[in-house]
């Protein structure tokens, strides 16, 4: 499938499965060689995360490595509307852990900011940033990401959990607007 159409806008064919899948298994061996011995608990960051999440966490290497999930939303169609709400789900204790927070796509960085700080407040030993993209320029490198899977320009895209109003999130490659 080369293009598709959601809502009134179409996609084309960007990034395919087998590009993310080696992105992914490149990212999962770095994170397992530098998480050995550490209590892990990795953080998926809902929706949108959540394909991702599960191509990476197959992939970790560490007995001890834990997942969990939680929710927060920023954007509402095509545009961020800069508004973050708060983190619901995180019920695992993360006290003295090393938390991995894993996300689809950073941006402008807003939704990772309030994730950071709210995490930091419950005291983890360290928390870690892992994403499949990120788009550099509106996020102008305001601080480091620790995990990087890919950095792409500033179109908009879905699939692989990234959704246009919902819709796209079951596509297996991404795909960008055609504008
Ligand atoms: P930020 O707060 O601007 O960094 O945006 C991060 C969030 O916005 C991500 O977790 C995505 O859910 C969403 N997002 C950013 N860019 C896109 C895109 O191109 N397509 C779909 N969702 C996006
Ligand atoms: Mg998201």
């Amino acid at each position: 499938m080369n293009r598709v159409k959601l809502h009134d806008k179409e996609f084309e064919i960007f990034i395919t499965y087998a590009q993310i899948n080696e992105n992914v298994k490149k990212m999962a061996l770095r994170i397992s060689n530098d998480m050995k011995n550490e209590d892990v608990l990795f953080i998926c960051i809902l929706n949108g995360s959540f394909m991702f999440t599960a191509e990476l966490f197959k992939e970790i290497d560490l007995e001890q490595a834990e997942v969990t999930f939680m929710r927060l939303s920023s954007y509402s169609g095509t545009d961020t509307t800069g508004q973050v709400k708060k983190l619901i789900g995180l019920n695992e204790s993360v006290e003295g852990r090393v938390l991995v927070v894993l996300e689809d796509i950073i941006d402008t960085g807003n939704t990772i900011v309030e994730v950071l700080k709210l995490l930091k407040e419950h005291k983890p030993k360290d928390v870690k940033i892992a994403t499949m993209l990120l788009k550099p320029e509106k996020f102008n490198n305001k601080f480091p990401i620790d995990y990087v899977g890919m950095e792409i320009g500033n179109d908009f895209i879905v699939g692989f959990g990234l959704d246009y109003d919902q819709k796209g999130r079951n596509l297996k490659d991404i795909y960008k607007i055609v504008e």
